[in-house]
């Protein structure tokens, strides 16, 4: 179970950071896929070198592994400034932030990775940072206490999240450029094997590399290190090349079915069928019957069998759809009698 759990995860593991490092498309021209939002943000990027002024800030929202943090650090390169990087629940208090704020250079970018997890208190320290470049400081306490307004450099901050959903509006509404990175197409998830492959030095052939990508969910991370258990097993059992039935023996060994699900996404599926008569089920409910994490089924998860037709999200709960019965061998629902009424 932990095998293809961690095979399939979007989440970062130790083991891919290395990896991922030298995998990190820098420039725009790399960045494969997402092309609206490659268009747009080359418009202001464009725009705000040639008035030497930072962009506005962005906020990257979308499921793990789909580029957020590697566009973060794109758009700092195409600006040719320098980023900082922090995180949601690295910063406790305002006070975390003031260190942060004020070792900017003119027209950095400040990276907030899961933003969605900031503190209150510092939430509402940001605000003016990002409104007019200023800080409010508090020194001292009770009736001696001063404010202090520091004037910071000009920045562009740039947040991420799996989980936009729950950042208030007041903050949502300070990013002028909103951005919802989206899953990649089969075409883009094989540029993406192919450019992987060429970097680390490993031997496949576009039927190889087609057969890796079409399993990815639509995840660059996933495709990654897809890529890298198949040069594994290719290495170990077979002559190093990875081809066609290389990769299909190799992703049949690590419990991955033809369309990527693992073994997770298969027990969401088929507790809801067999336990729920198929939905509506709430998350919670669902999450403790499989002995998951609510959080990691709703960000992990979800989002790719919502994009694949497999699941609907309604106001009663979670619904397995009719596509997806028939994908895990379940006779039609009109067979199945009142059971599977209304889906
Ligand atoms: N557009 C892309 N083109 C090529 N590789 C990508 C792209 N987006 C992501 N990747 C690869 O996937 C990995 C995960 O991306 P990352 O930016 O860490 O995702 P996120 O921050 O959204 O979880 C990166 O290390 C990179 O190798
Ligand atoms: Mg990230």
């Amino acid at each position: 179970m932990r095998e293809s759990r961690d095979l399939i995860s979007r989440e970062v593991l130790p083991e891919d950071e290395a990896a991922e490092e030298s995998l990190r498309p820098k420039y725009l021209l790399e960045y494969i896929g997402q092309e609206r939002i490659k268009e747009n943000l080359s418009v202001y990027i464009e725009a705000a070198k040639q008035r030497r002024e930072p962009v506005d800030h962005v906020l990257l929202s979308g499921p793990p592994g789909l580029g957020k943090t590697t566009l973060a650090h794109v758009i700092a390169n195409e600006l040719g400034v320098a980023i900082r990087v922090t995180s949601g629940p690295a910063i406790e208090r305002a006070g975390d932030l003031v260190a942060i704020l004020t070792n900017l250079e003119d027209r950095d970018v400040l990276f907030i990775d899961e933003i969605h997890r900031l503190s209150h208190q510092a939430e509402e320290a940001l605000y003016p940072a990002m409104e007019d470049f200023t800080f409010d400081w508090v020194a001292g306490k009770g009736p001696a206490a001063r404010t202090y307004r520091l004037k910071l450099p000009r920045f562009t901050l740039i947040a991420a999240t799996t989980r936009s959903g729950l950042l208030t509006s007041p903050l949502r509404d300070r990013f002028g450029i909103n951005l919802r990175l989206e899953f990649y197409t089969d075409d883009e998830l094989f540029q993406v094997v192919t450019r992987s492959a060429r970097i680390l030095g490993i031997s496949i052939d576009s039927e190889g590399a087609r057969e890796i990508a079409r399993r990815s969910r639509g995840t660059p991370r996933v495709a990654n290190r897809l890529l890298r258990r198949v040069r594994d097993f290719a290495q170990v059992k077979k002559d190093g090349k990875i081809t066609r039935e290389v990769a299909r023996e190799a992703l049949a060994f690590l419990d991955i079915d033809d369309i990527g699900l693992d073994r997770l996404d298969r027990q969401i599926l088929t507790a809801l069928v067999e336990k729920y008569g198929g939905g509506p089920v709430g998350l919670t409910t669902l999450a403790a019957c499989l002995g998951e994490d609510p959080g990691t089924i709703e960000d992990v998860y979800e989002p790719y069998l919502l994009q694949i037709g497999f699941l609907e999200r309604t106001p009663r709960g979670r619904v397995v759809t009719r596509r997806a019965m028939e994908y895990m061998g379940y006779p039609p629902k009109r067979e199945q009698g009142r059971l599977f009424e209304g889906i």
